[in-house]
Order: C-alpha cells, then sequence, then structure tokens
C-alpha cells in the first residue's frame, strides 16, 4: 500500500477477500459477543405483540443518527411529526433524514426476496437521494476533512471500474459463507465505502446495506438494530480505520470496530424495547383504570404503532367511526395518557411518554399506577 496517494483515484484497491488474517483470535472473540448481543435482540424484538410498534419508530433513531454523521442534523422529534404529518412545510434535512427511513424500509421489505447487489445498492441512494442516481461514470469525487478541508481519500474512477468492483463486492458478500457474517459485513462496509460507488450518500447507502445484510441473513428480524449510534459516538476512530485499512492493511481494528458496533447498539436496541414492553404494559393498566370504557387493547397498542394518533387512524384499524372515534381521543387526553395538539391543519394525538422513552437514553419510563 505503498502506492497509496489520498489525492489520486485509488484504483489499485484490491479486490476482496483481505489479504490479512480476518480470523484473528481477537476478532473471533468480539465475534462471539457480537453474535450473542444480536441473538438476544432478536428475540427481545418478538416478544412485542405488534411489530409495528417497532418498526414505525426505532428505525427514525438510526435515520436521524445515520444522517447526523454525514452533517445532515435534524431531531427525532420532528422525524416523528413529519411521519405523522408529511408536512411540506417541514424543512429540508428533516426531509432528507425521513427518505433514509424510507430507504431502509423498503430494502427491509425486500431483503428477503433479493440478495444485497449493486442494484440494491442503487435504488437504496436514489431513495435517499430522492434524485436518479447511477454509478459514477465522470471523476472528482474525492472525502474531504471536515474541518480543513483538505482530501483525505480519493476512490477508484471508471464506471466500468467501478462495476468490476462492485461485482467482487457482492460475490464476497455472498460466497465467502465459511467467514462468519458479522465479519463478512464489517469487510463489505470497507470496501463499500472504499469504491464510494456514487458521487454522494455512499455512508448512509452503505449503513443501510448492513442491516438489510443482517436481515437477508436471518439474523435481525425487522430492521431496527441503530447500529450508527456506536458511529456517532465513536465517529472519528470510524473514520480512522477506515484509513488504516486503506493506508496500513489494518483489517483487524477495523473488524472489531464493526464488531462492537453491533455489540453495544444490539444490546443498547434490546433495553430499549424492554423499555417499549414496560411502557405498553402499564399503558394499558393505566387506561384500563383511568378510561374503563374506553379500554381496548387495540387502542392502546395503536397510540404505540401511531404515537402522534390522528381520528382517522383509530377509523382506518377499524377501532371505531369518526365521531366515536374522535370522541375516545378526547377521553384519553382528559385522562393525561395523551397529549392534543394542532400542527398545521392535523388535530395530532400524541403519546408523549413513549417519544420520551424512544428519544431518551432512560428505558424505565411509566404511566402513573392507578390507586
Ligand atoms: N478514508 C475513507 N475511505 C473510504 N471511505 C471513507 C473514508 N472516510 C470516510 N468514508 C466513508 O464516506 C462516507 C461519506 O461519504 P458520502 O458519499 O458523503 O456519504 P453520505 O452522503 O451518506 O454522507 C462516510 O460516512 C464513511 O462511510
Ligand atoms: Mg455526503
Amino acid at each position: 500500500m505503498a502506492n497509496f496517494d489520498p489525492k489520486l483515484p485509488y484504483n489499485a484497491l484490491p479486490d476482496l477477500p483481505p489479504h490479512a488474517d480476518i480470523e484473528s483470535k481477537a476478532i473471533l472473540k468480539k465475534c462471539i459477543l457480537a453474535r450473542a448481543a444480536l441473538a438476544e435482540l432478536k428475540q427481545a424484538g418478538e416478544l412485542i405483540p405488534n411489530q409495528n410498534v417497532l418498526i414505525n419508530t426505532i428505525p427514525l433513531r438510526e435515520a436521524q443518527g445515520s444522517s447526523q454523521i454525514e452533517n445532515i442534523i435534524t431531531t427525532t422529534d420532528r422525524l416523528y411529526e413529519f411521519a405523522a404529518t408529511e408536512s411540506q412545510a417541514m424543512d429540508a434535512n428533516t426531509k432528507e433524514a425521513f427518505r433514509y427511513r424510507t430507504a431502509l424500509y423498503q430494502g427491509y421489505k425486500d431483503a428477503h426476496r433479493h440478495p444485497i447487489s449493486t442494484r440494491t445498492a442503487v435504488q437504496v441512494c436514489r431513495t435517499i437521494k430522492g434524485v436518479e442516481m447511477e454509478i459514477r461514470a465522470t471523476p472528482g469525487t474525492a472525502l474531504r476533512n471536515d474541518a480543513t478541508g483538505d482530501i483525505i481519500y480519493t476512490p477508484p474512477e471508471g464506471q466500468d471500474r467501478l462495476h468490476n468492483q462492485l461485482g467482487n463486492w457482492e460475490r464476497f458478500i455472498h460466497n465467502e459463507t465459511e467467514v462468519d457474517p458479522l465479519i463478512r459485513m464489517a469487510i463489505a462496509h470497507y470496501q463499500f465505502e472504499a469504491i464510494h460507488p456514487f458521487t454522494d450518500g455512499n455512508g448512509r447507502t452503505g449503513r443501510i446495506l448492513n442491516i438489510l445484510y443482517l436481515i437477508g441473513e436471518g439474523l435481525l428480524e425487522i430492521p431496527v438494530l441503530y447500529l450508527s449510534r456506536h458511529i456517532i459516538e465513536n465517529k472519528d476512530d470510524y473514520y480512522r480505520l477506515l484509513m488504516e485499512v486503506t493506508a496500513k492493511n489494518n483489517w483487524e481494528e477495523w473488524i472489531i470496530y464493526m464488531l462492537s458496533a453491533i455489540e453495544e447498539t444490539a444490546k443498547w436496541t434490546t433495553n430499549k424495547i424492554r423499555g417499549v414492553r414496560n411502557l405498553m404494559g402499564s399503558a394499558n393498566e393505566f387506561v384500563h383504570q383511568a378510561a374503563p370504557g374506553v379500554f381496548r387493547q387495540e387502542l392502546v397498542e395503536l397510540t404505540f404503532v401511531q404515537p402522534y394518533c390522528r381520528i382517522s387512524d383509530l377509523v382506518d384499524a377499524g377501532i371505531a367511526e369518526r365521531r366515536t372515534a374522535s370522541k375516545y381521543l378526547k377521553i384519553l387526553s382528559d385522562i393525561g395518557y395523551l397529549h392534543p395538539a394542532k400542527i398545521g391543519r392535523d388535530k395530532l394525538f400524541i403519546n408523549t411518554r413513549f417519544l420520551a422513552l424512544l428519544m431518551d437514553e432512560e428505558n424505565d419510563y411509566e404511566f402513573p399506577r392507578p390507586g
């Protein structure tokens, strides 16, 4: 790698598999921990009766976090609001982060039918960017240091070359089956970022592909792993270690970094799901006691599937017709379960405790105990 110059297209990017020990003792040890944490997350997810409670909400954290890594700054709060209202008045960054969620969701719907490929990457990147995206055909893409503006990496050039490199990346993901899937994911993520097939959106596309890959491998059921959390908290290492694979062939540290990211965020997400379960239990008790005439489990559940709930959501869910639905939501507000708000033209009833749980690091949220 003596021939690596950050200012020149890295056309000599080696094909996979790496020429390095990718199954060192340290890597395999970490891999076991990551696998265990992921297995626990998968189980925890299955304990929530309505999977849409998780599918509709936790990926918004990932969308916010992964976009933040690329300096597209919004809040999870605004994302939830946008999910409920789709208000066109919303700022551009929130819309862009929301498209990340859409790309993740669409990819998830497709993950079992279509294994990850170059096509998946193009599709994901298009959805994130909201415009047509193709594999780069023209030179000029380079990665710069945010603070100094210096070029830190120039990816390979030439559309044919990029297609070939992506072909090798794809074959490695699917054919190298004797290597643990988590190690393969770490390696493939570096390679994808090093190829950098698009003019923009590579980081976010690559991070979505990681989740889709885990789903495709059957290691994750629904797209709830909040992997970007670890990357935000260790962003300097993320950049440094990507660079060190290129400049020093330092695969071991990079792979361990990614395995740690999986382990830690799987644990984080498992705890969050436990918090959701507890809160749903306490919500059922609270509404049952405070408004027995209105209480129905489907109604309480709906306020978790749609934390910004509207009258039409109740109607669509077949819980009540309009007038009764409106009455129910008023009662749920009167007892302090939901918080009514008017956002634009929308009348919304917000499950504020659930939102707080989703956005907070804390997990022990509850509704007041009756009596
Ligand atoms: N030295 C490097 N080599 C290869 N990829 C890198 C390097 N440093 C950072 N990256 C990747 O590039 C991404 C940023 O590329 P970009 O196309 O702007 O993605 P996005 O638009 O999603 O921000 C980072 O998130 C990271 O994954
Ligand atoms: Mg970018």
